[in-house]
């Protein structure tokens, strides 16, 4: 048995039984017949009075005699319109003739961010962990030493809540606090399922049994080093923070509620809003992601998780809202390492032996050795009872090696002669972290573990001095990218994620006093947002023009992420790592600026290959600047045979852009600026992959202080060479499905093969559902229906039967069921017009990327198989609503 206290934050799988609306729908999260209306702020302040604009929307409603509930309204600045729910589909058309709506967004479902912790700390510890080695890989150390801690910023949290009583918290709320004050949006029993509705209150505290996640990221941000044992100092300990629940003890959230708690943020005047949440989107376009983006024109920082799904759902996957314009979104490295005990071998010349816990044994002194076996690399030691001349091992430390029994019969069988201390060679090559104290024993590496054996068989009288001291300890990923990490870019070849933060292997705190090491997007982006408010608390926190900019002061003067082992000698590509690992001593203090610090130079079809980038130098002295070229490894992100999404860790190949400078270097007066171009010429290589290339442009001054603009590149066209509509057959090859894709499925959840008739009775299940698979995301899909004479040359269009915009590929092939599944429950038109009975087919059309939704050849068609409809003739058609909707779609990871 591995015990270990490592965990990646892992991601809820989402169960819904959702209530259902007679209509066609099938769409990833989305809660059938809730929407988000989205309205134009016609005269800002008398909106926010009056609510006119509410009221006219639900005049409207009324007029049309239309059956609906009004959720929520939003009367912020950043956003303004209302949430509701209509009883059928069709009504909320009526609304897209309104003028004052801007946009109509179906309700998605967030998956809650699941916290899955090992055994957890509350006791004393003599140092072992801290942050120091986590805040010396961005510079965090050298800001703490100058006093620099975030006074005077305020940020707000959207999570699971904050355990705010928990002593290295401030242990309350209100003026005085740490936490200065929140809300809780949804109460304990929420669960996002349209089947409990939000009930708020004014405490936002964190303590059901699954929670501690929000605890977990107010800890990152603001953990009081003076007042934990473990000698954790959040990243901005001296920020406020504003707690708002937007998760009950257990499930999702619904995106009207994270809406309303990102507006209600704003308005309370938070400086910078986390969110280390987010759901599979890659489009700019979902509600929260506009709201996100409202936010930051506003002049305030949106932190926001890139997401965890790098190494599952592969790339073009980046969470919303982390997909909000001027978000920033944030990917994660794993910490460098932290702090651990190593003691030191007292009789021979050995380095002095980490181990791995994290409170030191309880013993001053030293402690003789004893071993159970001393034949080499021994694999059964204490796995039977130890033999009866066995000596009272109470005083010594015991040593035993990787074994074929589990570690606590291991330890069972020494404790039965008095032992209390034992150090566990691991098996692996970094042993896992766990308190001493749970065990009274503790891992050190193997190789560790035979060398002590072995002294002790050769008689050496060696002892351990203990409790040792606390060191660091560099992990053997350390610096590197997450595996997890979400990997991009978006599907409008923007750059995200746009930078890295530590997230693996973070230790904060948990509810209840205790502490815990958790691993996620969901712990970088607190890093991210306490590292801004330094920024902000230092450069005189004028927020609103200081904001718009953050991300950019952070992408130029962050650090080239370290390569991943075993690869290529080349940095990681930007869609992992966005512009590197960010480095807040240098974005504060960095004389020199660069901009612009994006290079996005989008795909072949409208390449951008020639940028002016201007330097100004802040500083008191005239400078010189040396221009360089750092490629980083070309991402290939879909497979050449399938077309379908690699997973990370992607392969890199040497097929970079090469840059043509106008000048190798630019002399700068002090206060000055000064331009020089670059144009950068995509590789030539195959497109099939999608490649995407990327880099930086160097500038490095007198002073040896290096910034870079990052330029990120698809050596493909989006419309030409990106499948959408997935017709291989890679679901047969991955044996997950026996029929090829797209097709109907029919009443006994089989292919339709030949010819069949449906009579929309639903509690037999019988009507079409139309399966189908995306392979790439695309701006616009259609259902229609079509005449049965159609064929692959002329189709008779009937009318609309559902559409969707700004569609989500499906994902990586992790599980059996990632296809799209439209079910079609209803014999009407899109508009509620009745079908006739008769024979038909469907058209699906998926719109490629870039392409003009008004040309029919820019979509991706398929032509289902003839089909009959009798539905409308029967005299006892049930008038009853269906009891069950269909969602067969696979619940995406979040966090
Ligand atoms: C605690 O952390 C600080 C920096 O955060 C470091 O300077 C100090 O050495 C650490 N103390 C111990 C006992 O590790
Ligand atoms: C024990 O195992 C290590 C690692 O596999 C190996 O290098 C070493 O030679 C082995 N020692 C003996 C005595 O077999
Ligand atoms: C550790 O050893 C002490 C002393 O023998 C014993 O009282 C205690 O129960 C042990 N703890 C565990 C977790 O085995
Ligand atoms: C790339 O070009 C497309 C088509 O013009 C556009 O929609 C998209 O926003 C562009 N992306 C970027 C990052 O400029
Ligand atoms: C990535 O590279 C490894 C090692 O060269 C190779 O085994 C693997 O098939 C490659 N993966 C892809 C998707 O090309
Ligand atoms: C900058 O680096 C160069 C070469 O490594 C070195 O000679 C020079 O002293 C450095 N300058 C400063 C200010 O550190
Ligand atoms: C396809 O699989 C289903 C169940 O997964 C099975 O019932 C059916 O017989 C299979 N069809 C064929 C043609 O193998
Ligand atoms: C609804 O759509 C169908 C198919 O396009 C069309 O024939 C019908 O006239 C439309 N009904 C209304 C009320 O617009
Ligand atoms: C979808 O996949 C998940 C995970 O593999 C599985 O638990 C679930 O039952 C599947 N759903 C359907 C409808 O096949």
């Amino acid at each position: 048995m591995r015990l270990s206290l490592t965990s990646f934050s892992l991601f809820l799988p989402f169960l819904c039984g959702a209530a259902s609306l007679p209509a066609m729908h099938k769409e990833e999260n989305v809660v059938v017949g809730k929407y988000i209306v989205e309205m134009h702020t016609s005269s800002g302040a008398s909106t926010k009075r009056d609510g006119s604009v509410h009221k006219r929307l639900s005049n409207f409603l009324e007029e049309r005699g239309v059956d609906h509930s009004l959720h929520k309204e939003y009367t912020s600045e950043v956003f303004t319109g209302a949430s509701i729910s209509v009883s059928s589909a069709d009504n909320i058309k009526h609304l897209e003739g309104l003028e004052d709506v801007k946009a109509i967004h179906k309700v998605r479902r967030y998956a809650r961010p699941l916290v899955t912790r090992g055994p957890s700390a509350s006791g004393k510890s003599e140092g072992a962990f801290g942050s120091s080695v986590v805040h010396a890989m961005t510079g965090v150390d050298k800001l703490h030493e100058e006093g620099i801690t975030g006074k005077g910023v305020t940020i707000a949290i959207l999570d699971t809540g904050v355990d705010y009583s928990h002593p290295a918290l401030g242990g309350g709320i209100g003026k005085g606090y740490k936490v200065v004050g929140g809300y809780d949006f949804v109460g304990d029993a929420y669960t996002g399922d349209g089947i409990s509705n939000p009930v708020p209150d004014s405490d936002p505290i964190d303590q059901c049994s699954l929670s501690g996640h929000g605890t977990h990221v107010a800890g990152i941000i603001g953990a009081d080093p003076k007042e934990n044992p473990y000698n954790i100092s959040g990243v901005a300990y001296d920020a406020s923070i504003l707690a708002y629940r937007v998760f009950g003890c257990d499930g999702g959230v619904e995106d009207d509620v994270l809406v309303e708690a990102m507006t209600r943020a704003y308005e309370d005047g938070a400086d910078i809003i986390n969110m280390s949440l987010g759901s599979g989107g890659g489009w700019s376009e979902a509600p929260t992601s506009v709201v996100a983006a409202n936010i930051v024109a506003k002049g305030r920082i949106v932190a926001v998780a890139a997401g965890n799904e790098g190494d599952s759902d592969g790339t073009w996957y980046v969470d919303d809202p982390s997909t909000g314009t001027g978000a920033v979104s944030v990917a994660s490295i794993q910490s460098a390492g932290y702090d651990l005990p190593h003691v030191s071998v007292v009789g021979a010349k050995y380095p002095s032996i980490p181990y791995f816990s994290w409170d030191t044994i309880p013993v001053k002194g030293t402690l003789d050795v004893y071993a159970v076996s001393i034949e080499p690399n021994g694999t059964t030691d204490a796995c039977d009872p130890l033999p009866t001349d066995t000596p009272d091992l109470s005083n010594y430390i015991v040593i035993l090696r990787a074994a074929n029994c589990s570690f606590t019969t291991q330890l069972q069988n020494i404790q039965e002669f008095g032992a209390q201390y034992a150090f566990l060679g691991s098996g692996s090559a970094e042993p896992s972290i766990q308190s001493f104290k749970d065990y009274n024993g503790t891992y050190i590496r193997g190789d560790d573990a035979e060398f002590l054996v072995q002294e002790f068989a050769a008689g050496t009288d060696i002892k351990l001095a203990l409790p040792g001291t606390v060191s660091g300890y560099k992990a053997l990923d350390g610096g590197v990218v997450s595996s997890f990490s979400s990997v991009g870019p978006s599907y409008e070849l923007a750059f995200k994620p746009v930078v890295a933060a530590p997230g693996g292997n973070i230790l904060s705190t948990l509810p209840k006093g205790e502490y815990g090491i958790l691993s996620g997007t969901s712990m970088a982006t607190p890093y991210f947002a306490g590292s801004s408010a330094l920024y902000l608390s230092k450069s005189g926190k004028d927020v609103k023009s200081v904001a718009k900019d953050i991300a950019f002061v952070f992408e130029r003067t962050a650090n080239p992420v370290e390569v991943t082992t075993g690869a290529d000698g080349l940095v990681p590509t930007t869609v992992v790592a966005g512009a590197g690992l960010i480095n807040v001593y240098n974005a504060l203090y960095a004389t020199t600026a660069i901009s612009p610090s994006e290079l996005l130079m989008n795909d072949t079809t409208h390449l951008k290959d020639k940028f002016t980038i201007t330097i100004t130098n802040n500083g008191a002295k005239d400078q010189t600047y040396k221009l360089s070229h750092t490629p980083a490894g070309t991402a290939h992100t879909v497979d050449s045979k399938f077309k379908q999404p690699l997973r990370a860790p992607l392969n890199h190949t040497t097929d970079y852009a090469t840059v043509d400078f106008s000048t190798k270097s630019v002399k700068v007066a002090a206060g000055k600026s000064a331009k020089f171009t670059v144009t950068i010429t995509p590789p030539e290589i195959d497109p099939v992959t999608l490649p995407v290339y990327s880099g930086f442009i160097e500038v490095t001054g007198e002073d040896n202080v290096t910034l870079h603009s990052t330029y990120m590149g698809l050596a493909a066209s989006l419309y030409d060479d990106a499948m959408t509509l997935d017709m291989t057959d890679i679901l047969v090859k991955a044996d997950m499905l026996n029929y090829t894709l797209p097709t109907i499925i029919n009443a006994s959840s089989a292919p339709q093969l030949r010819m069949e008739t449906y009579t929309f009775d639903v509690e037999r299940d019988d009507y079409p559902s139309i399966e189908y698979r995306l392979a790439f995301g695309s701006p616009h899909v259609d259902i229609m229906l079509a005449g049965p004479d159609s064929n692959d040359k002329s189709v008779d269009v009937l009318g609309l039967l559902a559409s969707w915009d700004y569609v989500n590929r499906n994902d990586g092939l992790t599980d059996g069921n990632n296809t799209m599944m439209a079910d079609w429950m209803t014999p009407a038109y899109a508009n509620g017009t009745t079908v006739v009975d008769g024979i038909y087919k469907v058209l699906l059309r998926v719109l490629k990327m870039n392409g003009d939704r008004t040309k029919d050849g820019d979509y991706d068609v398929w032509l289902s198989p003839t089909f009959g409809v009798q539905a409308n003739s029967k005299s006892s058609k049930s008038t009853k609503a269906p009891s069950t909707f269909k969602w067969d779609w696979n619940w995406e990871g979040f966090f």
